[in-house]
């Protein structure tokens, strides 16, 4: 029988220690969690020409022309007449001969679809010059040329006009296209062309896809870090993540190119991803770019008589979570469903930005100017990317709440990194560590990476009284269309891969404790070896344990000349092994067991450095062998 007795807890977990980083890198936005399958849905890509991945893309990407049944058509995209100033391109088709005559989209790698499953379809239209029927049909097309399920929409006129319908699959397919056709004869606008499952999460329109909400959901994460990354400051301030684009009607909103090198329609934007937190109880952190671009990217910035209206972009998005609903953006918010504040209680300034002089000049001015008009908005800072936290300095002086450091290092390094935080100062910022992931040969996803990460959350665990957060990075990749490995989700159009790593996220994201316990043990032990001793070994990673007080059978044999023990990892006596062999008959009984007696050996230590625990063994024989031991 083995009772231990942990004294007190010493540290609190903090309630959102773990979380989410989410970022549209890997196709984790469009084309992933955001549920639409129509891809280009309005004819917006271009060729990102300093871009090598996104060289390929054009206005008429994953469209093609459909001419049957006689029918032939001229096909363009252009800006000329509109649907708003946000959206600018649209299809033109020039029908010269009437026919079965329009576009088809192919989607992400194709449409799948589920027999039975409901699909809602719109899009924008208007006819120029026209003649024949006014109708258009919106046909699924497998890729064999049947047909999965249709519907007409009516009322195509001169004027931009919105078509809806249902589509329910008459059969299930990997590689269906969506086919917009019509009969009549003359010039055809379109423009939002979009295709949704009616199965979304929580069935939303404009949703998400219900399979990779669920794997975040299993995580139980506490915190949703958005929408990056990079792409939070852009490559070039003007390619920055402006969530003003991103709210509003979805037709409204003004798309963005993505420098992971493809595009980003805003489908899924700030309101999406506010309403996903409230879904999920998780907090959200949105990263706001402090008028500096990615550091690798450039580093471009804006210069400070002119920051005004970016800082102000920054106050505006709080009013837009939080503001009553005579707000103007509060107005908004509750005109797109959610009257009631979503409880923004953070703010990340800034994403691993470099340590320059225009950064430390401007990340002050945002940081002002929100405990100003908003003192109970808690700030996040950035550290910078690495272990050598650059620009904590700047952090401490302006008192942020916490400071974002991002690591991205070999396994070895999270197995010697376990104790980092052990010595940070405490009056200094909280640490949040808003991008981690260990990379290992190959930049795969090994189950040793995946441990790796464990024995550094268990660092992170002992020292939650600084590290306030943690996130692994990235969360999503979309195979075949992986920018950055490893991730900790994969995922097709049907499939989902949970990773070790995600394994690992989801075991402390559920377990999370409310408080580390001291790993200073009281240990009592009682059993009938037939003789007792025992030794006290120590673990790797130059462990060193303080050993305050042995009795046996209430005889003091605290020890004198072994009370510091310290050393490092052996792979002798099977990872275990004796660390002081004059401690061992200190600890002995000394004499055989009688039958039937009750002998009791009391241990009181501490661990004071290192990372490992430490063992203590007794039993059998003069060695410990055969007995019982404790980690
Ligand atoms: O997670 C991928 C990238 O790594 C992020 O966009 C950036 O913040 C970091 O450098």
């Amino acid at each position: 029988e083995i009772q231990v007795f942990c004294d007190q807890p010493t540290v609190e977990l903090s309630p959102h220690l773990y979380g989410l980083f989410f970022e549209d890198i890997n196709y984790a936005a469009d084309g992933g969690l955001y549920a639409e399958l129509v891809q280009n849905r309005s004819f917006e890509y271009y060729s990102l020409t300093n871009n090598r991945r996104g060289q390929g893309l054009h206005p008429l990407y994953a469209w093609n022309t459909i001419q049957r049944s006689g029918g032939h058509a001229e096909t363009q995209v252009t800006d000329a007449e509109p649907l708003n100033p946000n959206n600018r391109n649209y299809v033109e088709l020039q029908i010269t001969k009437s026919g079965e005559v329009g576009v088809s989209n192919k989607g992400y790698d194709g449409i799948h679809l589920d027999q039975g499953a409901r699909y809602n379809v719109s899009l924008y239209a208007r006819a120029k010059d026209w003649s024949g029927d006014s109708s258009l049909t919106i046909r699924l097309e497998s890729k064999d040329g049947s047909d999965c399920g249709s519907v007409r929409l009516q009322g195509v006129d001169g004027d931009w006009k919105k078509l809806e319908g249902i589509i329910t699959a008459n059969q299930s397919t990997d590689e269906a296209s969506l086919l917009v056709t019509t009969s009549g004869e003359g010039t055809l606008h379109l423009d939002m062309v979009s295709l949704f499952p009616q199965n979304t999460f929580k069935g939303r329109r404009n949703g998400l896809r219900k399979d990779l909400v669920l794997a975040l959901k299993e995580l139980n994460p506490k915190f949703f870090r958005f929408p990056g990354g990079c792409i939070a400051h852009g490559s070039g301030y003007d390619n920055r993540y402006n969530w003003k684009d991103s709210v509003g009607d979805i037709a409204q909103r003004k798309p963005n190119w993505n420098l992971w090198g493809y595009h980003q329609s805003y489908g899924l934007g700030f309101f999406e991803y506010f309403q996903l937190c409230e879904d999920l109880e998780m907090a959200p952190l949105p990263v706001i770019p402090i008028g500096v671009g990615c550091g690798f990217r450039g580093n471009d910035f804006v210069p400070i008589d002119e920051l005004g209206p970016h800082i102000q972009d920054a106050l505006d998005l709080i009013e837009f979570a939080n503001g009553p609903t005579t707000s103007l953006w509060g107005q908004l918010r509750a005109e797109m469903g959610h009257p009631k504040p979503f409880n923004l209680e953070f703010v990340c300034l800034g994403n691993e930005e470099h340590d320059t002089p225009d950064m430390r000049q401007r990340f002050p001015l945002f940081s002002k100017a929100i405990r100003e008009a908003y003192p109970e908005i808690k700030i996040i800072g950035t550290s910078g990317l690495g272990a050598g936290i650059p620009i904590y300095d700047l952090m401490t002086k302006d008192n942020v709440y916490s400071s974002d450091e991002h690591y991205y290092m070999p396994p070895n390094w999270f197995l010697k990194n376990e104790g980092r935080f052990d010595d940070f100062d405490r009056n200094k910022p909280l640490i949040f560590v808003g991008e981690y992931a260990a990379h290992d040969h190959g930049r795969k996803n090994t189950l040793f990476s995946a441990i790796s990460e464990a024995v550094f959350l268990n660092g992170v665990e002992r020292n939650a009284d600084m590290v306030d957060m943690t996130c692994y990075a990235p969360l999503f990749g979309r195979k075949g269309h992986c920018q950055w490995n490893p991730d900790l989700i994969y995922f097709d159009k049907r499939n989902v891969v949970r990773t070790a790593n995600y394994y690992v996220q989801q075991l402390y994201g559920q377990n999370k404790g409310d408080v580390f316990l001291n790993n200073e043990v009281a240990m009592k032990t009682i059993g009938r070896p037939s003789t007792v001793s025992g030794q006290i070994g120590i673990g790797s990673w130059n462990t060193t344990i303080e050993v305050e007080k042995v009795t046996v059978n209430g005889r003091d044999v605290s020890p004198t000349n072994w009370k510091v023990l310290s050393g490092t990892y052996s792979d002798k006596d099977n990872h275990y092994y004796q660390t002081d062999k004059t401690a061992t008959p200190a600890m002995s009984l000394g004499r055989e067991v009688i039958d039937g007696e009750t002998v009791s050996i009391e241990i009181r230590a501490r661990k004071t450095g290192g990372s490992e625990g430490f063992l203590v063994r007794f039993g059998a024989d003069a060695k410990g062998n055969g007995g019982y031991w404790w980690n």
